[in-house]
């Protein structure tokens, strides 16, 4: 069997968002929908998407679209027919019985369905069609969540099943758990009733949307979206579907229902057109005052809005989930009494839904983004805690047993949905050093890995500290959580900044520019194998590595310039020796400069490593891959690859035009000042990277060393930041997440 082309039914988010991650993976793909239309309008918008759901815009001509009326035939020629149509089951059932007549005998039929369950759906199907028959329950947006869910049932041909499972994490880059046929599956059953408990107890316990955010948030591994933000992002609408549709499936036993009840609030933004980001707001809203844009957020007794204001826990960003819990306070009683009761919810679902706990802490982690699941959390607390605690606490068969075996170490392997060798896998069996807060370091086989441990995964002493130690042998440097990192600590830099402190600043950022230049030529080989965000710093060390094997979802780039600074870790020096033995390069030296000028100007970034090959952020030689599980692996062969006989790279030397190809910047950027297009700390900013760029004070016959230009950086970098319009742009952008346009 082999999956070669594909039909998906239904243009709507999911098929749509399908269908582009169908492309990505360089599979043809056919969208059908009502009327040619719609789908021809769905293909536009997977075109502008942001977040882009297509890594190759160049590719979206894999996509071809059509009508159930008159393309029908194409289903005929699928290996794999996805039903992504609105959930009404009279609808699916009639798209089956057309589908039966016209598959492949050895095609795959697939639903998408979040609700139905899959004993519905094939409820009129004949024994042939049920054995093909199973439900891929993807997530939106299918790009960026890791998480598959497919559900099968025992008629089910398990090898096709393995077949699309193994299909799904190679080409789709899914982390595919095999699921019963239960309510939800795994990700949402835990995960709603993990948000209907988070916000039901938040208006029990009083407490305000922002406050209960700040809690069933970062300090429980969880996005900072936390539970109204995300109900937000999903739209209220939406999930007062899905509500309905649990109630309707779940036995009036299960404790699901205690907390799905209609809550009159909800209801009122439902019908008010308050349903989320997607709407007029939702829990939180945009609000214009005097001209300005200003963050509201709902009173949960009240239903008033008022400017969302900022919850200072008094927690450091480490806090361990025992420490959160004991809190005296109401911020600690709102935390025992969610997570409590989540992961009783959770263990009283083994084994009818799943014998293997470990795969709902998964489908959290790529379903939800949660850093932990409900049962590394029991085992972090520690079952005795636990169970002693809280003495109103109702134990389940699970937790009892544990309980009574007095069993502390219970959790055993982790990603257990997957034949691959993960970093999560491999965390657990490599020798690991925790004596640094801000990096672990993990000693496997012939090398050393080091994954960051801040918020964002921002840089700091302790970071570099890690990376100068572990280069004394083969490295690899990723990370399991979102991020591989947002950069430097800016807050970091900000607090020397306040106290005028520029000598620590310098110091701080000639240290990361040694650690970059440490990895650089080291004897070992260092591969950085990035996912998520790598920005700013985080680009720094992998320009400075000597292989990159980046998840295709990579956003990378340097965005100093867009609070004010310029790339100063190496980030300037390697773009500019990048671009400098470019072809264009050895017609005109005044090229480079100009490039990366360019490049740096505008704080560029690549949305995946085909973007980013132009732009040379990546170059040829480095990888890419679908699915994140496999980064370690191919990292490691990376290693062995190339190890024997390996050489650190030989010291750039630059001749630049200085003032000659300055004016030439400079011109620039008075035609963008004349156009309005920056201002004049932009003026400012650009000036200072004209100079970098230009080489400073030099000619074209005139060599200068690589750690000239590094002190170029370091010494914009150190102007820059003394000026006061780039601390408040740092400012605005540590407080909001966003840089300040203009
Ligand atoms: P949607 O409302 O965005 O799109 C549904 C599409 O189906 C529309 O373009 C509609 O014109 C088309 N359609 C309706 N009847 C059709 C027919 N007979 N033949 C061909 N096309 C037809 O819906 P969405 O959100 O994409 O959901 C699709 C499925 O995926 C549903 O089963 C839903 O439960 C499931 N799902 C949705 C998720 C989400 O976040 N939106 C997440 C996971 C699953």
């Amino acid at each position: 069997m082999n999956i070669k082309n594909v039909v998906v039914i239904g243009s709507g988010t999911m098929g749509s968002g399908i269908a582009a991650q169908l492309c990505n993976a360089n599979i043809p793909v056919t969208l059908l929908d009502i009327k040619t239309e719609i789908s021809e309008k769905a293909k536009n918008k997977i075109f502008e998407s942001r977040p882009p759901l297509l890594i190759d815009k160049n590719k979206i001509n894999n996509i071809k679209v059509g009508n159930i009326k008159d393309n029908f035939d194409l289903v005929g020629k699928a290996d794999w027919i996805v039903e992504a149509v609105v959930e009404r089951i009279d609808i699916k059932h009639n798209l089956y019985e057309k589908i039966s007549k016209v598959r492949k005998s050895n095609s795959i039929i697939s639903s998408n369905t979040s609700t139905i369950p899959l004993k519905v759906l094939s409820s009129k199907m004949d024994a042939k069609d049920k054995k093909d028959f199973c439900i891929t329950h993807f997530f939106n947006p299918v790009r960026y969540m890791g998480l598959l869910e497919i559900v099968s049932e025992e008629i089910n041909d398990a090898d096709k099943i393995n077949f699309l499972k193994i299909f799904c994490e190679e080409n789709l880059g899914k982390g595919v758990i095999i699921c019963k046929d239960t309510p939800g599956f795994l990700g949402n059953r835990v995960g709603v009733y993990a948000m209907q408990v988070a916000m039901t107890e938040a208006i029990k316990m009083d407490l305000s949307i922002e406050e209960a955010d700040a809690i069933f948030g970062r300090p429980m591994g969880i996005p900072k979206t936390g539970v109204f933000g995300l109900y937000d992002l999903i739209g209220i609408d939406l999930m007062a579907d899905v509500l309905k549709s649990f109630t309707k499936e779940l036995s009036t036993s299960d404790v699901f229902h205690q907390v799905a009840k209609e809550i009159p609030l909800v209801k009122n933004l439902i019908e008010t057109g308050y349903t989320g980001r997607k709407g007029k707001g939702g829990f939180y809203r945009m609000n214009k005052q005097d001209g300005k844009k200003v963050l509201e957020a709902i009173n949960l007794n009240s239903g008033e809005y008022s400017p969302s204001k900022k919850i200072d826990l008094n927690i450091t960003e480490t806090i361990s989930l025992k420490d959160l819990v004991s809190r005296k306070d109401k911020y600690g009683k709102y935390a025992w009494s969610v997570i409590s009761k989540i992961i009783l919810y959770a263990s009283s679902l083994i084994p009818n839904v799943t014998k293997d706990y470990n795969n709902i802490d998964e489908a959290m982690r790529l379903g939800f983004n949660w850093t932990k699941g409900p049962f590394e959390m029991l085992q972090e607390l520690g079952i005795k805690f636990f169970v002693e605690k809280d003495d109103k606490i109702i134990l389940n068969n699970f937790i009892k047993e544990l309980y009574d075996k007095n069993n502390d170490n219970f959790y055993g392997k982790r990603q257990v949905y997957t034949n691959l060798e993960t970093l999560g896998k491999v965390k657990q069996l490599a020798k690991v050093k925790k004596d640094n807060k801000s990096a672990f370091t993990y000693e496997y086989k012939n090398y050393k890995i080091v994954e960051f441990n801040t918020k964002a995964n921002t840089l700091d002493y302790d970071s570099m500290d890690a990376l100068k130690k572990a280069s004394d042998q083969n490295l690899i440097i990723i990370n399991e959580g979102m991020q591989f990192s947002a950069g430097v600590n800016l807050n970091y830099v900000m607090e020397f900044a306040k106290e005028k402190n520029w000598k620590a600043i310098e110091k701080f950022i000639h240290h990361f520019q040694i650690t970059c230049k440490k990895l650089k030529y080291s004897d070992n080989l260092v591969i950085s194998a990035p996912s998520g965000l790598a920005l700013g710093g985080g680009f720094e060390i992998l320009v400075q590595s000597d292989y990159v094997v980046s998840h295709t979802n990579i956003v990378t780039g340097l965005v100093e310039t867009l609070v004010g600074l310029i790339p100063a870790g190496g980030g300037t020096t390697n773009m500019l020796w990048r671009w400098t033995q470019s072809k264009e390069n050895l017609k005109d030296a005044d090229f480079a400069p100009q490039k990366v000028f360019d490049i740096i100007g505008y704080g560029k970034t690549a949305t995946s490593p085909v973007e980013a090959i132009p732009l040379k952020f990546l170059l040829e030689k480095d990888k890419s891959v679908m699915n994140r599980n496999k980064l370690l692996s191919a990292a490691e062969n990376l290693i062995n690859e190339k190890k024997e006989g390996y050489k650190p790279p030989k010291k750039p030397i630059f001749k630049l035009s200085g003032g000659q190809v300055r004016d030439k910047m400079l011109n620039t950027l008075e035609k963008l000042y004349r156009e309005n297009k920056i201002m004049e700390h932009g003026m400012e900013v650009g000036k200072k990277l004209a100079f970098v760029l230009s080489g400073g004070n030099t000619n074209i016959n005139k060599e200068l060393s690589e750690d000239d230009i590094y002190a170029l950086e370091l010494e914009a970098f150190i102007q820059l930041i003394q000026m006061e319009k780039t601390q408040a742009r740092i400012k605005h952008t540590l407080s909001t997440g966003k840089p300040l346009i203009n």
